[in-house]
């Protein structure tokens, strides 16, 4: 049996809760996970009651039991299978931590060159997908391409498309998704810029190879700086899994259908698309922008933020779990500080974000609902550093999130967890007879 639901059962409390409802009562078994965290468990409460509960957005419940991620929101921890976001930051890889996430655990030296093998073995796409790119027109969304394109590579994998991947074939399909997915990204890039395709030079790392294919020029080999390669793993690091956000949800509900691992991560990228979600890393450029393009102040935007009757909101911060700093936000903020330092860069819209965020930590509106910079604030930043184009950057987070989406896709499995599917609080017309067409008004 799977360790996390063999703790699982071994960590029912002996209080219990119970829930009284008119003349019904009902007690209720209560778990508490390895972090302390104490969950209800409502599995019969229909059966036994028929009483459903209501969470539009999902806030007070949890949709699994996982060992994957843990995130403290009132202390800004995150950790990746018990390592801390700082410590792998700090030390790791995105390779390592792809592993890691995968897989449960640190490699050995075998296990990493192993998986480094096969994601350099699986790094180029097959001719016919590269056809594809050109029925895009110009200016496509690169998360529309990407999207499209994880679906499309499936095709060229069957043996990959069964749900029941056992644990080397999940390291297969996994190693060819996390490589392949680069690949996409850097030709949907190239595609976007009327740039010939560059193909994949094996004798590079992950992300050396992935700015090698986005920024090489058939005349030309792109010479990767070693700082660059190092920010780019930091940024993939940490966005590479955030436990049951909206994008890994959704790879959930979708691979919960016994949908293939591709078709569940291609929609994982759809829902990370949304301004809310990854689409934010856009948006804080595009208000940094504003403020420096069109002279706005900082004063400005926060009172445009603040403003009930306007939707603009301050993009970068709040979060539905962090009420404390993201300590993604200060890994990327310290990382952005060091790589202008080292390059001797500087750029504008990092003094109008450090204002925005000093204005707003000390805004009572911001600090009332707990609302701080969250991995999104200064991740742009650090892309625009790099070099990465503002249209692609949350096709990197995609990138970054996917050993994140695979793991919880396996996971789900592992577990044999039935089909996700919610109930609803109908309040719709409770009877209404057919009238033909003309008769209606
Ligand atoms: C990511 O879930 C994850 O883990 C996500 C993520 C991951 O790694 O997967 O961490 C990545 O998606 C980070 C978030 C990126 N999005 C943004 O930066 C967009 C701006 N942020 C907000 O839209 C908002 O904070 C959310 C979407 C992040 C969270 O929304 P919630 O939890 O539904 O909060 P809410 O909308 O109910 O807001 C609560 C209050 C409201 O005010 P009141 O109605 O109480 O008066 O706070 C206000 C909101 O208006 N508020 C903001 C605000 N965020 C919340 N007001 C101004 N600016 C903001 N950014």
């Amino acid at each position: 049996m799977v360790v996390s639901v063999e703790r699982f059962q071994k960590a029912k409390l002996d209080d219990k809760a119970v829930l009284t409802f008119r003349d019904k009562s009902i007690t209720l078994d209560v778990y508490q996970g390895t972090q302390n965290e104490v969950g209800i468990d409502i599995t019969e409460l229909r059966e036994k009651t028929g009483l459903i509960t209501i969470d539009p957005g999902y806030a007070n419940t949890g949709s699994a039991v996982s060992d994957i991620t843990f995130v403290d929101g009132e202390k800004g921890i995150l950790k990746f299978r018990g390592y801390s976001i700082e410590g792998l930051a700090e030390h790791s890889t995105f390779v390592e931590v792809a592993y890691l996430i995968l897989f449960g655990k640190l490699p050995t030296k075998d296990e990493y060159h192993e998986f480094s093998h096969l994601l350099e073995e699986h790094t180029a796409l097959h001719t016919s997908l590269e056809h594809h790119f050109n029925g895009f027109p110009d200016g496509a969304p690169p998360m529309a391409i990407l999207s499209a394109m994880l679906n499309a590579t499936a095709c060229h994998h069957p043996e990959l498309l069964d749900t029941e991947l056992d644990a080397n074939n999940f390291m297969t399909a996994s190693a060819k998704i996390l490589s392949k997915v680069r690949t996409i990204a850097a030709m949907s890039y190239r595609r976007s810029q009327g740039f010939p395709i560059i193909h994949p030079n094996h004798q590079l790392k992950y992300c050396a190879n992935f700015l090698h294919m986005m920024f090489s020029q058939p005349y030309r080999e792109f010479q990767v700086d070693p700082v660059l390669e190092r920010a780019l793993n930091i940024f993939f690091i940490v966005h590479a899994d955030h436990e049951q956000n909206c994008s890994a949800s959704t790879v959930r509900m979708v691979g919960s259908s016994r949908a293939n691992l591709f078709s569940s991560v291609a929609a994982g990228v759809c829902a990370l698309w949304g301004p809310l979600h990854g689409g934010a890393n856009r948006e804080v450029i595009n208000m940094l922008q504003s403020i420096h393009k069109e002279g706005k102040s900082a004063a400005e935007i926060i009172a445009l933020a603040k403003d009930k009757k306007s939707t603009f909101r301050l993009m970068g911060f709040g979060h539905r779990v962090y009420k404390n700093f993201d300590p993604r936000a200060r890994i990327l903020k310290k990382h952005v500080d060091k790589l202008f330092e080292i390059l001797h860069k500087s750029d504008p819209l990092l003094d109008i974000a450090i204002e925005l965020e000093e204005q707003a930590l000390n805004d009572d509106y911001f600090i009332e609902r707990k609302l701080y910079p969250n991995v999104d604030f200064y991740s742009g930043i650090l892309l625009r550093a790099i070099g990465i184009p503002l249209n692609m950057f949350t096709v990197l987070f995609a990138i970054g999130r996917m050993p994140g989406w695979m793991a919880h896709w396996k996971e789900l499995l592992d577990h044999n967890q039935r089909i996700n599917r919610p109930r609803q609080l109908y309040m719709g017309y409770t009877h209404r007879d057919f009238i033909p067409m003309d008769e209606r008004d």
